[in-house]
């Protein structure tokens, strides 16, 4: 086990992201190896486990990627044109700061519809949107309901003016929209930090993609069968049912205990929860 670095770690996420490790990323750190030449995480997220990693080890070789592809357009648009997002969107939070309730919520849908709706739109324009909706949203997901309070608190300028530090980050970062198995091929040098969705008991919590489907579609039985190709090493980290101890039993499985935002919205309510760490070294 090795100890968290002492010197400070300054971005945490550029995102809201629900079921997102930022507040964990150093406990997480702990448990991980340190003799590795890559670095891959194939459920990107928000990518506050990445970033982490990235200002520890920023001569190490990085892969991230995630199924999302609205998330994807904002991850790439911010490696490779962060300038203009950051411009772009300075404008329209000036813009409708001055503006009312009933405006501010009409740019939400507006955003929605370039999402989601059957226009062709730009990667930078998709970008601008998604980021817009992570943040004017009340969970933090692209297709919850607009909320002023979250408007307010989460779509702010000293937000938009950090995404340099973010794109500086993120330079020389391989960043994919692909199955994670594609991540689990020629790792004999890589560690892998995992994070699916949760295996839930009650399907009502669906929260990824379009309509939760990059959460109610995941293969938990598959995804346990692919993980054993990988060569290197992998952290997983899951949520702490019996069920999934026993599916894992096999490997070394630590429980942490955290304190846990349930939901990124208003209310932040924190929850006592336990996670699981299943690792194979
Ligand atoms: C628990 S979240 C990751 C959160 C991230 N660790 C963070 O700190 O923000 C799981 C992610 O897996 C992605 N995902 C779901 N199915 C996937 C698949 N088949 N391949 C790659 N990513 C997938 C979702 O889009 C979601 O962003």
């Amino acid at each position: 086990m090795i100890s968290v670095p002492k010197k400070p770690i300054w971005a945490l996420t550029p995102l809201r992201y629900i079921g997102g490790k930022s507040k964990v990323a150093n406990k997480f750190f702990q448990y991980f190896p340190t003799d590795f030449d890559e670095y891959r995480e194939p459920f990107l997220g928000g990518g506050s486990v990445f970033l982490f990693m990235k200002q520890v080890y920023p001569e190490k070789k990085f892969w991230v990627n995630d199924f999302n592809k609205n998330l994807f357009d904002f991850w790439m648009i911010l490696q490779s044109n962060a300038e203009d997002l950051q411009k772009e969107l300075l404008k329209i939070k000036v813009l409708y700061s001055a503006r009312s309730v009933e405006e501010r919520k009409q740019l939400n849908i507006e955003m929605k519809e370039v999402l989601y709706g059957k226009e062709n739109r730009s990667t930078f324009e998709k970008a601008i949107a998604y980021y817009i909706c992570n943040k004017t949203s009340f969970s933090g997901l692209e297709v919850g309901k607009f909320s002023n309070p979250a408007f307010e608190r989460n779509f702010t300028i000293n937000n938009i003016n950090k995404f340099s530090i973010y794109s500086n980050l993120l330079q020389g970062v391989e960043i994919t929209n692909l199955d994670y198995s594609v991540l689990f091929e020629n790792t004999e040098r890589s560690f892998l930090y995992l994070d699916p969705p949760y295996e839930l008991v009650n399907t009502a919590n669906v929260l990824y993609g379009e309509n939760g489907n990059l959460h109610k579609d995941f293969d938990h039985i598959r995804f346990s069968e692919e993980l054993k190709k990988i060569k290197g090493k992998f952290c997983l980290s899951y949520n702490s049912d019996d069920f999934i101890k026993e599916r894992y039993k096999k490997y070394r499985q630590i429980e942490i205990d955290f304190k846990y935002l349930a939901n990124c919205g208003n209310d932040g309510k924190a929850q006592n929860k336990k996670e699981l760490l299943i690792m194979n070294y």
